[in-house]
């Protein structure tokens, strides 16, 4: 199974960062938009992974949350990966709280090396992917609108846990379900 573990938001959140895209998609750019029920920050994507380790992680993840506190996470401003010269994802930033998410991915990711898992080589860098660029048609418009939005507020919450998340993939678009919930329960 594809697997990753990931810090769900609000449906408020994703319902304000659905309203942000909608903007964007109306200037035409070749990007597929994430649902809004799946908009999400991921920690860290395992990919295909037998279900029989699926206890293993679990008891990893658990020991990485029980070591991690809850904490305030506030979204704001889009932007897009690797640049806007060449834009392949696009994302709404998380201000507050983004020290503690990475602090959370880092600590995840160690916790998956020791199962054997690769650490991430390239530092993480705290984002909500809103879409995936799949050609370079409208990317000056795209440039323009996510210049506009820089300011956009996607709002705030208490991120008190992270989720083993399960992606199947479909032709309509991933499915994504919890698998697990891990509390923040430490201090
Ligand atoms: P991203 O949103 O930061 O791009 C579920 O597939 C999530 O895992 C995606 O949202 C994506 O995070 C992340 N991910 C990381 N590497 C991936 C890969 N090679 N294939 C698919 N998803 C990946």
């Amino acid at each position: 199974m594809r697997l990753f573990f990931a810090v769900k938001l609000s449906e408020e959140i994703q319902a304000r960062l659905h309203e942000e895209q909608g903007t964007l998609k109306a200037l035409g750019a070749d990007v597929k938009w994430v649902e809004r029920e799946n908009i999400h920050v991921t920690l860290k994507f395992l990919g295909e992974v037998p279900e029989t380790r699926v206890p293993e992680l679990s008891a990893a993840a658990e020991g990485t949350a029980e070591s991690a506190q809850p904490f305030a996470m506030g979204i704001s401003g889009l932007g897009c990966f690797p640049s806007v010269r060449s834009p392949r994802v696009v994302w709404a930033g998380i201000t507050q709280g983004a020290d503690q998410m990475a602090a959370l991915a880092e600590s995840v990711d160690k916790a998956m090396e020791r199962l054997g898992f690769e650490r991430e080589n390239r530092p993480f860098k705290a984002h909500v992917t809103l879409g995936r660029v799949r050609s370079p048609q409208g990317k000056a418009q795209l440039a323009e609108g996510l210049a506009r939005a820089s300011q956009a507020q996607g709002g705030e919450m208490l991120v008190d846990h992270f989720c083993l998340m399960q992606s199947e993939l479909r032709p309509g678009g991933p499915i994504y379900t919890v698998l697990k919930d891990f509390p923040l329960s430490a201090g």
